[in-house]
């Protein structure tokens, strides 16, 4: 089926709830106010509109890397997309770069950091849970289709790295303390690891580790993404707000002479 890449399309509904959804020949997508087969959704195209056989409008568009990953099947939690995109900045990359990741998980940030670095770069990816894993491959496949990601099956700690070889190293696991060293010797002088961690505790157990390695502590930040509803004339925040997600933290690699 073609007309959207790998099929993949987001559908909207009147209350803005959204519904990702893989066309295939002969499919039927199912609304609580009805049904359409997928065949109209493909004719309608991303920006079209179709309706279900019981009168529910729905928007069809291409999703979002930000969509995608909100409503992809996960194996673990993915990093949140704005602190995902924050980590790209963090990590300064650009298209060509070389990164480093741990874990996989359901292979969001994999994505932000494959499309950062573009066909042309590369992505090295470790997870110790096969089946995460394989829900991370199967993510990773359904919407990037550059060939710029390796997977790797096991822990980073017990991973052969080549060394200083990475641009960047993103680091989304419960101790990333224990891959730390491994991951400061694989990096760059005067590039970054920036480490995703829920906790603060976490966070100062990762900077007093990091003392006698040869990374610098940086910055330490949270990301604030204050969403408001808008009804015109009516205007003020969402009284629902995701209000905390994770702490970045960002070291930069000193050169060891
Ligand atoms: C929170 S999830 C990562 C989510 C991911 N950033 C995403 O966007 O989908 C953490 C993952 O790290 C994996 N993990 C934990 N320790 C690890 C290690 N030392 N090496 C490799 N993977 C590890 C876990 O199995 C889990 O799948």
């Amino acid at each position: 089926m073609g007309g959207v890449e790998g099929g993949l399309v987001l559908l909207k509904d009147q209350k803005g709830r959204a519904f990702l959804v893989r066309l295939r020949p002969g499919g039927v997508f199912h609304h609580h106010r009805g049904t359409v087969p997928h065949e109209a959704i493909l004719e309608a195209g991303p920006g079209g509109r179709v309706q279900t056989h019981l009168g529910e409008p729905l928007s069809v568009h291409r999703p979002t890397l930000e969509e995608y990953v909100l409503h992809m099947k996960r194996s673990a939690t993915p990093t949140y997309p704005k602190d995902a995109s924050a980590i790209l900045t963090l990590l300064d990359l650009a298209p060509g770069m070389r990164v480093l990741e741990a874990g996989t998980g359901s292979g969001g940030l994999t994505l932000f950091l494959a499309r950062a670095v573009g066909p042309s770069g590369l992505v090295d990816t470790y997870e110790k849970r096969p089946h995460h894993l394989k829900q991370a491959v199967e993510n990773v496949r359904a919407f990037w289709q550059a060939d710029n990601i390796r997977f790797h099956e096991g822990s980073l700690e017990e991973a052969s790295l080549e060394k200083e070889a990475y641009d960047g190293v993103a680091l989304d696991l419960m101790e990333p303390w224990a891959v730390l060293g491994v991951a400061a010797e694989a990096l760059k002088p005067d590039r970054f690891l920036v480490a995703y961690l829920p906790n603060i505790t976490q966070a100062l157990e990762l900077i007093a580790k990091a003392e006698g390695l040869p990374l610098v502590l940086e910055r330490v930040l949270e990301v604030g993404w204050r969403e408001w509803e808008v009804r015109l004339p009516v205007a003020h925040p969402r009284f629902h707000q995701v209000a905390h997600t994770a702490f970045l933290v960002a070291f930069r690699k000193w050169k060891v002479s």
